[in-house]
């Protein structure tokens, strides 16, 4: 028997120590360590000893177990640390190797255009309001003078979702919605996108941005609506820049005028920008009619206030010489990467 086991310990061992794997260990346990395994079996045939004979082989059996089991347990952290040094070699890093440029993305050039005048109105005390591109045709219209059958409607082409709801075709609900919430001193900007139902081209396009301006308080002029644009052109063009105001008609505004400003490419000179005439026209603007005013409950026997809307698009084209409209939308990198 104690033979047996000393053939057990030497073949043991040897597999052991040649195993290739994790899994090889665990079935060489089985083999000899487990509840069939040869190790287990020969302790089973110890009751057919002597007296004499079983405390010998006793002994003997418990050191080859313990032989088997520690040598098990060695070989298992070598192949464990082989696997993890293997693993570390294949997940290595060359901190040398040139890195991968992560691709930086920028600002498109409404945005950026739109974040300089956002910048120049707060310096003025007004703060930006933004209000919902599905508008009711009351906001949109009707509270701006502009009646269901009123002529001026066909001018701007409507998507209509129903008959009292539209895709707004100017900020100027805007006006209407500050004037309800809020009670003068009011200066409050609203850009956003407006809607009109016109086909594409290199001027035209269903879908442009505005920027609404409103400022209601007591005392407040024409003057004061010429200050204030003079001096967002300043900043935005430079000290040289002037504009000139158009009379013009808005059916909530009185009196209403087109403004222009002075061509920041040849300075009034006339040039291939402003088409030869010297002049720019970015928007529309005048003095808030008494009855708007009046449908927002301020009386306009103490209050006034100026308006204005200025057109983003045709404001950035001319200030970086784009000539078509649809180069905003198209989403293509080589125009956008150039701002
Ligand atoms: N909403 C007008 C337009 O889209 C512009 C405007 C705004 C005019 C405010 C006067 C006052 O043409």
């Amino acid at each position: 028997m104690k033979e047996a086991l000393m053939q057990i310990k030497e073949k043991g061992v040897a597999e052991i120590r040649s195993a290739q794997s994790l899994k090889d260990l665990e079935a060489i346990k089985v083999k000899y360590l487990g509840k069939k395994g040869e190790l287990t079996q020969i302790l089973k045939g110890m009751g057919k000893l002597t007296a004499e004979e079983r405390p010998v082989i006793g002994l003997v059996a418990n050191e080859v177990r313990a032989l088997l089991e520690e040598t098990i347990a060695k070989e298992v952290s070598i192949l464990e640390e082989k696997a993890m040094l293997e693993k570390l070699e294949q997940e290595k890093i060359d901190v040398s190797m040139p890195g991968k440029m992560p691709r930086k993305g920028g600002l498109h050039p409404l945005t950026k255009v739109l974040h300089e005048l956002e910048d120049i109105f707060i310096g003025m005390g007004f703060s930006i309001a933004e209000g919902p591109e599905v508008e009711y045709d009351y906001y949109n219209f009707e509270a701006l003078n502009l009646p269901k059958d009123h002529p001026a409607r066909d001018t701007q082409d409507t998507f209509y979702i129903s008959d009292n709801i539209v895709l707004r075709t100017q900020t100027s609900p805007m006006q209407i919605r500050t004037m309800e919430k809020q009670r003068p001193p009011i200066r409050v900007i609203a850009p956003g996108k407006v809607f009109r139902s016109d086909s594409v081209d290199a001027t035209h396009s269903p879908v442009f941005h505005q920027i609404e301006g409103l400022v209601v308080d007591k005392g407040i002029t024409m003057g004061d609506l010429k200050g204030t644009l003079e001096l967002v052109v300043k900043k935005l063009y430079g000290e040289d820049a002037k504009i000139r105001f158009r009379p013009h008609h808005f059916p909530f505004t009185e009196p209403s005028a087109e403004v222009d400003v002075s061509c920041f490419v040849c300075k009034g000179e006339g040039c291939r920008v402003c088409k030869g005439e010297g002049w720019i026209e970015i928007l529309g603007a005048g003095m808030v009619h008494p009855q708007v005013l009046r449908n927002c409950n301020i009386d306009p026997e103490v209050y006034s206030g100026f308006a204005f809307g200025i057109g983003l698009e045709r404001l950035v084209m001319r200030s970086y010489d784009i000539d078509d409209l649809r180069l905003f939308f198209e989403n293509d990198v080589r125009f956008l990467k150039q701002f």
